[in-house]
């Protein structure tokens, strides 16, 4: 029998459906509520609201499971790339060996971009944000394929497959492109011969006279770092990038929301935010047993940045594997007495036995690691959430794809418990006080 939930307002009793997802979550079906009473719901954060039906993730935060169309983040962690894993987000299926190939030859097609594009970076101030950079870029980057950007659903469909490719290739080159810019170096344009992450790399710190080879350990760090990130449900950023694709815009424009969306702190940017904190411990000459206290008094501005999360409540399984790749990578680097390392170290083990943190369930996340590894790499703090950018993307295009291809979809307008001031004449302005 199907369950259904009972409402009850003013003594009239309203029944609701109740929805079951294929990994046996809940929800109290609600479409109706507002035609049918005259009440909405308030949940602000939306932290007890289904926002849409989707097949691209699944956690479970309490058993710490990720699983990517079905796959768990331990197995494809171990087995797959960002590259086979990125295609199985965006298409539904891991591809096939003919499958792959083509996706390969697509990204490596789409590897450059417009020479005119390279002169738009030169209208940036020299110290732009990088992110800043990025989101107006992947907006631009429309302009070039407009046959690709027509904002009718139908039709961007229909080259879905030649977007994406355009996309995740292209998000990298821009990327490097950024930072090359931000540092008055010459562009250096990405070669046909190399996979994608050592492409990448190549692109950040080849100069024209040496190019760059990546350690393998290096490479596959980053490989992971982007594979780890590639989805994770309707977090701030995919949801932007659905409201934004509701009312019908093309998915470079929802992409380049989705960055925008992940700059703060508190979601993309904090693997920046923890390199800062683990700095100003250092700098205070702190071995981080002060800093630890003081976050626990609670103030927003003295969190232990790369700890808690939304979700994942008794651990992260990102951070878990992550934290392995971190140590191979920092041994093939020959990285070993290095002071900020130490403190996050510290941190880690003081946090762990801590009442304060062990209560509220606060365990490290994957940014704790994240900025930390990105660091080793020698990629400058303000990429770090450009790099989260990248390794996002597989996930911003599926979900853009799954909003755009509803033939029941609506636009996305949340409603608001207004608590403003009631009516009121104007009042002109000689007569305000
Ligand atoms: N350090 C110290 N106290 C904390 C922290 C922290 N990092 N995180 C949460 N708390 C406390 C908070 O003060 C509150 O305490 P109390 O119950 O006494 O008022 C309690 O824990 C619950 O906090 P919350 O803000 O209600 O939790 P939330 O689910 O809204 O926030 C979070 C989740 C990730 C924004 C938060 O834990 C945080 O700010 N962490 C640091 C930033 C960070 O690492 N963000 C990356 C998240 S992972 C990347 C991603 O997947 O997007």
């Amino acid at each position: 029998m199907n369950e259904t939930a009972t409402l009850t307002l003013n003594n009239k009793a309203y029944p609701l459906s109740v929805i079951v997802g294929t990994e046996s979550e809940k929800a109290v079906d609600i479409r109706n509520l507002r035609n049918d009473t005259g009440y909405v719901t308030y949940d602000e954060g939306f932290g007890n609201t289904g926002s849409c039906q989707s097949a691209v993730t699944f956690i479970d935060g309490e058993a710490g499971i990720l699983r990517y169309r079905g796959y768990p983040i331990e197995q494809l962690a171990e087995h797959s790339s960002f590259i086979e894993t990125a295609y199985l987000i965006i298409n539904g299926e891991l591809p096939t060996s003919p499958q792959r190939k083509r996706f390969s030859q697509l990204l490596t097609e789409n590897s450059p971009i417009h020479s005119s594009m390279e002169h738009l970076f030169e209208g940036f101030p020299s110290d732009a944000h990088p992110m800043a950079i990025l989101s107006a870029m992947l907006n631009s980057l429309g302009s070039y394929y407009p046959h690709l950007a027509t904002n009718d659903h139908q039709r961007d469909l229909e080259t879905y497959e030649a977007t994406s490719a355009v996309i995740i290739s292209k998000v990298r080159t821009i990327a490097a492109y950024s930072y090359r810019a931000s540092r008055g170096l010459p562009y250096i344009h990405p070669r046909r011969d190399l996979p994608y992450c050592e492409n990448f790399l190549h692109m950040m710190f080849s100069t024209p006279y040496e190019p760059y080879i990546a350690l393998p350990e290096v490479a596959q760090a980053l490989n992971l770092f982007l594979l780890l990130h590639a989805d994770h449900e309707q977090n701030c950023s995919t949801s932007t990038v659905r409201m934004v694709a509701s009312s019908g815009a093309n998915l470079f424009a929802s992409t380049a929301a989705g960055v925008c969306a992940l700059w703060g702190p508190l979601h993309g940017g904090a693997n920046m935010a923890v390199i800062e904190m683990l700095k100003s411990i250092h700098a205070e000459g702190d071995d981080g047993t002060k800093f630890i206290e003081q976050a626990k008094l609670g103030k927003a501005d003295k969190r232990l940045m790369g700890f808690g999360h939304r979700v994942y409540k008794h651990y992260d399984p990102r951070a878990k594997i992550i934290k392995e790749s971190f140590y191979s990578a920092l041994a093939s680097l020959g990285i070993k007495d290095d002071p900020l390392l130490n403190i996050a170290m510290r941190l880690e083990e003081a946090a762990l036995r801590d009442d304060y943190f062990l209560a509220r369930k606060l365990y490290p996340n994957v940014d704790f690691y994240s900025g930390l590894i990105m660091r080793a790499i020698g990629i400058p703090e303000n990429m770090f959430t450009v790099m989260f950018a990248i390794g996002r993307m597989p996930g911003w295009i599926a979900n853009w794809k799954e909003v755009a291809a509803n033939p029941k979809g609506r636009i996305y307008r949340p409603c608001q418990i207004y608590v403003g001031a009631n009516l009121r004449d104007y009042v002109p302005p000689h007569r305000r006080k």
